[in-house]
């Protein structure tokens, strides 16, 4: 006999009945979008997240709500989690109570964090001390392509195992990407957002030299996204960078700039390991920094430029 906890009831299930079911621990705005898209796709979910309210609305569409990370890793056979940080990867998986404290052997762990590669390198080996495995997939997109199934995955691990975990990243990712051993893909996912983060912060200062132009925001964002000003990110983006230019509502946040502060500091915690340093990204860290300050922290991304452009200095 199994148990499966529904809502505030523990039911009993045979083993006959048992279905696949995929844990999804850490339902934040990429965990719950993720959740949502397997959901879709007719999958039994199993959530839980540190604060359980934030789950409550995945648990109204038919999720399962565990109360503790060994609840959701006793009834699931693959295990994914996206957290914000290495410490939030402890409290999940090393705590009493977290997802290795049962016997997990033969399941599948998909690390999807953004963290430094020996975070993951850790993670694995505790991991394979339970008999279990573990994949890394920290993911390029935020939560409209998460919902749609079209992240970018920047998988690290094991041929075989990602192997067997390629069906289901395949309905996470528009594109798989295996990069090397584990701790690449946290490599590879911590390079593609140092320019991405840069240039929030120079797109600001480009328009301290356009704005006096009185061009539509909309205009200007266009012309950037047409030529080479502008990276990939403002065609999904570019309506709510618009609208933050505007000093209109950006609808739902997706990226907030904490967050993004993490990522610029975990991105120069690991060059300093490799001997290297970052110069324009440790400036960019500074600049999000003082956004934070002046309260922003918690918002979108887009007020990054935004802050800058209007700074009384720059305007
Ligand atoms: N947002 C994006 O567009 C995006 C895109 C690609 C990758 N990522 C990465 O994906 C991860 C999640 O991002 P997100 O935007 O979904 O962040 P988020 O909305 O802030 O969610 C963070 C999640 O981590 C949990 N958490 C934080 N600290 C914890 C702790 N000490 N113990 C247990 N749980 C903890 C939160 O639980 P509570 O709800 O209890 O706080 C929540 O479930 C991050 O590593 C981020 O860099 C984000």
């Amino acid at each position: 006999m199994v148990g499966a906890y529904r809502g505030r009831v523990i039911v009993a299930q045979t083993e006959t009945e048992a279905k696949l079911r995929i844990g999804v621990a850490g339902t934040g705005k990429m965990g719950a979008a993720i959740a949502r898209r397997l959901m879709s796709l007719g999958h039994d979910l199993i959530v839980w997240n540190r604060t359980p309210e934030r789950a409550a609305p995945l648990v109204s569409a038919g999720a399962t709500l565990a109360t503790t990370p060994f609840q959701l890793a006793s009834f699931s056979d693959t295990v994914i989690t996206i957290l914000t940080d290495a410490l939030a990867i402890d409290t999940a998986y090393r705590e009493r109570d977290g997802l290795l404290s049962g016997d997990v052997s033969g399941k599948l762990f998909i690390e999807m964090s953004t963290v430094r590669p020996e975070t993951e390198r850790a993670l694995a080996a505790s991991v394979a001390e339970k008999g279990a495995v573990l994949v890394e997939c920290p993911v390029g997109g935020t939560v409209g392509p998460a919902k749609d199934g079209k992240l970018f995955g920047f998988v690290g691990g094991e041929p075989a195992d990602i192997a067997r975990a390629r069906p289901l990243l395949d309905q996470l990712c528009r594109r798989v990407e295996h990069v090397g051993p584990i701790g690449a893909g946290a490599s590879m996912k911590l390079a593609i957002n140092l320019p991405l983060l840069v240039f929030w912060q120079a797109f600001g200062e480009a328009l301290t030299l356009c704005r006096a132009l009185g061009l539509d925001a909309a205009r200007i964002v266009d012309i950037f996204s047409d030529t080479s000003g502008g990276p990939n990110v403002l065609k999904p983006r570019g309506p709510a960078l618009t609208a933050a230019l505007k000093g209109e509502d950006v609808g739902p946040i997706t990226v907030d700039i904490d967050s993004m502060r993490k990522d610029l500091r975990t991105m120069i915690e690991e060059a300093e390991s490799l001997g290297a340093a970052l110069p324009v990204t440790a400036s960019a860290l500074q600049c999000y920094d003082e956004a934070s300050l002046d309260g922003l922290g918690k918002g979108d991304i887009t007020a990054i430029p935004v802050r800058w452009m209007n700074k009384p200095e720059n305007t």
